[in-house]
């Protein structure tokens, strides 16, 4: 006589078992993606890494300093830690604003082409004034104040 495969009930809990802790993972995974699609970038990139190298001075409240050959033309600097870009949109001309993205407070990632792109969820920004070029940014990045003393740009953390 044939022996038929009937799950028993411990199959049926162990099956039931691995549902549950499928769809737990699953909906971690979720979580953790919607966190890190709505906080920051990434941390470790080669970006954050030469911006933090480059600036000095303290977060927040107060000013830092970054060497003008560091900030490019048509390009700019991101200072990862105190959360600011600087730019050059021209030549002997600086500007900076906050890093943080008003979309969803990411902490924008690269700047070309004078254009700020927030790497969460595709935001740009002029480098020349901050203003949005893309959403889903609802407004502008924030002016600092800069100033330009010699080869050494100082801006307002
Ligand atoms: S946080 Fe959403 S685009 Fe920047």
């Amino acid at each position: 006589m044939a022996e038929q495969s009937q799950p028993t009930s411990a199959d049926r809990r162990t099956v039931l078992r691995a549902t549950a802790l499928g769809v737990a993972v699953a909906g971690v995974g979720v979580t953790a993606a919607a966190c890190s699609s709505s906080n920051s970038q990434p941390q470790g990139s080669a970006a954050q890494t030469a911006s933090v190298a480059g600036a000095t001075g303290a977060a927040g409240g107060g000013t830092a300093t970054v060497a003008a050959s560091k900030v490019p033309v048509d390009s700019g600097f991101i200072d990862q830690t105190n959360r600011v870009v600087v730019t050059q949109p021209s030549s002997g001309e600086f500007k900076a604003f906050t890093a943080v993205c008003t979309h969803a407070q990411c902490t924008v990632s690269t700047i070309s082409n004078n254009v700020i792109q927030c790497p969460c969820h595709g935001s740009q920004y002029s480098a020349k004034d901050g203003s949005v070029i893309q959403g889903p940014a609802p407004s502008p990045l924030t002016s600092k104040t800069v100033s330009v003393s010699g080869s050494t740009i100082t801006y307002e953390t």
